[in-house]
């Protein structure tokens, strides 16, 4: 079987490998992975700037396939079944904690940038009937993140105003989940194009933040002096002052990423005098994924996809996104 294996840190130092299929336990099934979906995060497990990973490791969380074997005692999938592996395979419910936490895909278990994986049969959901393998697998990571960030963290509601930092792959699925409830949008883009696009999903208002550095006055003004109820923080520690000054009394900061870099001398107390709640989101559980998954069938919310590459191309796909050229995902066929 196929498979890239992180064995040093660089994307050139990927390395394209045969390796024998797992075996195949009880309560588990095979997949045939037929896509997997970047994640920026991929870039930085890539280039070895995501903590300490055991190497050699396959890289990549987003994935999605179809079974083609079943264990022992598996009753509730069948063969041909179209799945997605889960990004924490030990997080299924409730709160995550210590023993899934080192359960991610692509981290601390091998990922999906592979021809076949052997999962446990509940760290896959259902795929949704109305998506194809590469729309799928943009969901496990990103979309989870964001609907996780919106609707389970922020109970976000018809009115609602929500800013969201960049056209990333997390902030396009958060747009696409703020319209699908009836928010109020604003988005940030470097890219002027990029933001033309973000109007076709919707987007009411968008902001260039290389031309309008001082883009929390901006929102100010947008919202009329409130502020908004919801802000997608993918920027990081550099950014938080912004999303802060940005944000309502009261409003919702879904910390989630450090695209902006990771110094800051962000002073904590902003948050007291504004009442603001900050919460840290990873990801989401399996029953948020099935959650998002039956939502996004009502709404038929389609991933934004900005390139698809062949299983041989996956070292150009790591570079395309680690340039930050795309809008939305970016997708490896396999
Ligand atoms: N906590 C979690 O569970 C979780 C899950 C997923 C991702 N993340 C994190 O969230 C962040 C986004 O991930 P992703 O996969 O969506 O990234 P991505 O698709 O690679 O996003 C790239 C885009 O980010 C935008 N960007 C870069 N610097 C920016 C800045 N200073 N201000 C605003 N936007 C900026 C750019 O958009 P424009 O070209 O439009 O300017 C760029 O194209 C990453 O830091 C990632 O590690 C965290």
């Amino acid at each position: 079987m196929k498979a890239y294996q992180i064995v040093d840190k660089g994307i050139d130092a990927l390395k394209q490998v045969n390796v024998q299929p797992e075996d195949l336990k009880a309560g588990q099934v095979r997949v045939k992975m037929h896509a997997a979906s970047l994640n920026y995060r991929d870039i930085m497990a890539v280039k070895g700037d995501y903590g300490e990973l055991e190497t050699p490791v396959i890289p990549c969380s987003d994935g999605a396939g179809e079974i083609v074997e079943l264990g022992k005692d598996v009753k509730n999938w069948k063969v041909g079944d179209r799945v997605c592996p889960i990004f924490f395979q030990g997080w299924t419910d409730g709160a995550l904690g210590n023993a899934a936490a080192k359960t991610a895909l692509g981290g601390h278990m091998d990922g999906v940038l592979r021809e076949e994986g052997v999962f446990n049969a509940n760290g896959v959901v259902k795929i949704p009937d109305y998506l194809s393998y590469e729309e799928a697998a943009c969901l496990p990571c990103a979309a989870l993140t964001a609907w996780h960030a919106l609707v389970v963290s922020g109970g976000i509601k018809s009115g609602d105003k929500v800013l969201m930092l960049g056209s990333g792959g997390v902030s396009i699925f958060a747009l696409q989940i703020a319209k699908m409830h009836g928010c109020e949008t604003i988005i940030t883009s470097s890219d002027d194009d990029k933001l033309e696009k973000t109007k076709k999903l919707g987007a009411d208002h968008v902001i260039n933040y290389k031309k309008n550095p001082d883009w929390d006055k901006q929102v100010m003004e947008i919202t009329k002096g409130k502020g908004v109820d919801h802000v997608i923080e993918v920027g990081g520690p550099h950014t938080m002052p912004k999303s802060v000054n940005s944000v309502s009394y009261g409003g919702h900061v879904a910390v989630i990423g450090l695209l902006a870099g990771k110094d800051s001398d962000f002073n904590p107390l902003s948050l007291l005098y504004k009442v603001v709640k900050l919460q840290g989101i990873y990801v989401g559980s399996r029953a948020m994924f099935e959650d998002m998954n039956t939502a996004f069938t009502v709404n038929e919310i389609r991933p934004q996809i900005d390139k698809v590459f062949t299983f041989d191309e996956a070292k150009e796909a790591l570079k395309y996104q680690e340039a930050g050229k795309h809008f939305g995902k970016v997708v490896i066929k396999i």
